[in-house]
């Protein structure tokens, strides 16, 4: 415990902040002389000022005889420093709050500010308590820094009879984390990940049986292959095509020595792609520019040893930083792309994801330029996709970035429309639709609305700037996901960007381990699996740590992600203090992710009425794969900060 008669430490609590890197993130521009005059009127760093990162919160003692608590609050100029990196774009589109609690009750909310608001004087009755939190809110986007953030200055304990000597809590008892939940695998077979699979008539299949179960486990078809279709029991992979249009099923069975699991596979062979969200890599926020052909295949690799391929990941995606780099050669004489020095052999690294069943996925943009300014699709269009899927590609993100610079010429004088912004996405699609085989198109940026996506080809909707890994980041893009949930639906996903977990690179921090807590890790995960996310892990595969492979392999978990039946989850409860989800789940019970919104823990109480349930209800932990038990009307329980419950309903 640390002793304060007034507050003078300035310790730095470990917290979460970043950037969006995003071509089109809505970010207000600000000029340098606007900039400069924000930065006077920000706080000082003077003595006795506390300084946080943001989120973070500390907490502070007392023998019950502080009456009032105040301070004057704002951003610490020191944000300023960051435009060397990032410009003042970013800088005047980072938020963030000041919350002053007591025993676990908010007294008072400065709301969010940004740089340049100057300050705030928050005060509050905090009569009696013998806790006062202090919290620091990310607001929704971060700098990626390990600058100080949130000063609070002339902070007053005040009692009776003046200033009052309270204690700084450090034991970090308020603030405990989760460890591993996943359990470990059953012995049982179990038949994991997507079960719906769509493909237009004569395109290649490539689908990968996932399962698990104690070794050896035997897989088979039961009854008879659709015409055009085998099936390799030790590679685990259905290969072939379906000429027909329609559902065509086929029965799988795992077993070994503790029983047998059946599933039925539905490929359904229409004008419908990408059926259930995708699951699988993004190499984008694990390791930004630097990726390479032996990072890719490292990755298949960590898949497959880590059991992720068991468990339905899929997807091995190149974002930026495949091209030849500005001032290298980016195209042969014949107009060919040339991939950077770090990819040898695209078609070679293709054969290689596919040997295991993997999805290859690759980046480009609309425009002359991507946003890592490499060679971007424009005026090659057609032959881009043809070189594309010569080397096997599966997946294709396609990213606004400098398709700016031609929206302007091309809509000189006018606003331009959404049809404008459709068209060269739209153009790429005509493309994609002459091939031999299927890319699942994911959209990027550009501000399309989502009915044009949907009607011209999208499988994947960004509908959030670059998710960098802080906790108001994760939770303004889960909200804004929720927003637009009944826009979803099998073949068109709402995507709230990649999964900021593990190790990742991201903005001026470079390589780190995610700034996201383990509960907020939890609650990313919780969040995007009840919102039918696209799953795209961006994190070091070759480094992956234990915690984090457990968040990714529980498959109670995956399965929310994986059961399209209804809509998306839907927001239920929304308050300073509680973010509930609730989405029904085919076989009729429903899933709820009850997130702790506060920097300490608490008891959460969930009302089944939210959920649309009554009376009595059984409960199902979906991380610690547990049943609860039974329960009337309501649960309650101990969350830590940031911490979901998830859970599976049933009556
Ligand atoms: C944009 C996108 C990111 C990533 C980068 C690559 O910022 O939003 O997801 O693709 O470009 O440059």
């Amino acid at each position: 415990m640390t002793a304060y008669s007034f507050l003078s430490l300035a310790l730095l609590v470990p917290a979460g902040f970043a950037v969006a890197a995003c071509s089109d993130c809505g970010a207000r521009m600000v000029s340098v002389a606007q900039e400069k005059a924000r930065e006077s009127r920000d706080l000082v760093d003077a003595p006795g000022t506390l300084r946080m990162h943001a989120p973070a919160a500390r907490f502070f003692r007392t023998n019950g005889d502080v009456r009032r608590f105040k301070a004057t609050v704002g951003f610490d100029p020191a944000i300023y420093t960051l435009k060397r990196k990032w410009g003042p774009t970013h800088i005047a589109a980072t938020k963030m709050g000041f919350k002053v609690y007591a025993d676990g009750r908010l007294v008072a909310d400065a709301g969010i500010m940004r740089p340049g608001d100057g300050t705030k004087t928050i005060e509050a009755d905090v009569s009696g308590a013998r806790m006062i939190a202090l919290e620091s809110v990310d607001g929704g986007y971060w700098l990626g820094t390990p600058q100080l953030l949130a000063l609070w200055q002339d902070v007053r304990f005040e009692g009776k009879d003046g200033v009052v000597a309270v204690e700084e809590d450090t034991s970090g008892a308020e603030t405990p984390q989760f460890g591993i939940l996943t359990p470990p695998d059953d012995p049982e077979p179990r038949l994991n990940g997507t079960w719906t699979y769509g493909v237009r008539p004569g395109k290649p299949i490539l689908h990968r049986i996932a399962a698990t179960g104690k070794a050896p486990l035997a897989l088979s078809v039961v009854g008879a292959l659709p015409k055009g279709l085998a099936f390799d029991a030790r590679s685990r992979l259905l290969t072939g095509s379906i000429a027909e249009r329609g559902d065509h099923k086929v029965v799988f069975a795992a077993s070994n020595a503790c029983g047998r699991a059946t599933r039925t596979l539905t490929i359904r062979v229409g004008d419908t792609l990408c059926l259930t969200p995708p699951m699988g890599w993004n190499s984008w926020n694990a390791y930004e520019c630097k990726v390479s052909d032996k990072i890719v295949r490292e990755t298949a690799a960590a898949f497959v040893e880590k059991g992720l391929a068991d468990h339905g990941w899929t997807y091995v995606n190149i974002d930026g930083g495949w091209q030849a780099f500005e001032k290298q050669v980016a195209r042969n004489e014949d107009g060919t792309i040339r991939p950077n020095e770090r990819f040898p052999d695209m078609k070679a690294l293709g054969d290689h994801l596919h040997s295991f069943g993997f999805k290859f996925g690759i980046y480009s943009s609309p425009g002359p330029r991507t946003c890592t300014r490499q060679e971007g699709s424009y005026g090659h269009e057609a032959q881009d996709v043809e070189t594309w899927v010569a080397w096997g590609v599966d997946f294709i993100k396609y990213d606004w970035c400098f398709y700016r610079d031609i929206l302007k010429k091309e809509t000189e004088g006018r606003k331009p429309t959404d049809a404008d912004r459709i068209k060269p996405f739209r153009q790429l699609y005509d493309e994609l639709l002459r091939q031999p085989r299927d890319l699942v198109y994911s959209f990027c940026g550009g501000g399309v609305s989502l009915k044009g996506a949907e009607a011209n080809g999208s499988n994947l909707q960004r509908i959030w700037g670059d998710l960098k890994d802080g906790w108001g980041c994760v939770l303004a893009a889960a909200r804004s996901a929720a927003r637009h949930r009944l826009n979803a639906h099998p073949g068109f996903w709402i995507d709230p960007d990649m999964l900021v977990v593990g190790r990742v690179c991201t903005g001026v921090l470079g390589d780190h381990d995610t700034l996201l807590t383990p509960n907020e890790q939890y609650a990313h995960i919780s969040m995007w699996a009840i919102l039918n996310a696209p799953l795209l892990i961006a994190c070091q595969m070759n480094v992956i740590d234990d915690f984090t492979v457990k968040l990714l392999v529980n498959p109670e978990v995956i399965d929310v992600d994986q059961d399209v039946a209804e809509a998306p989850g839907e927001i239920v409860v929304s308050t300073n203090d509680d973010l509930v989800f609730a989405k029904k789940l085919c076989d009729g019970s429903t899933a709820i992710c009850a997130v702790n919104l506060c920097p300490f823990k608490r008891r959460v109480t969930v009302n089944f009425k939210d959920a649309g349930l009554s009376g009595t209800v059984r409960l199902r932990d979906l991380w610690r794969r547990k049943d609860i038990g039974t329960f009337q009307d309501t649960f309650t329980v101990e969350l830590p900060p940031h911490a979901p419950l998830f859970v599976r309903c049933c009556k």
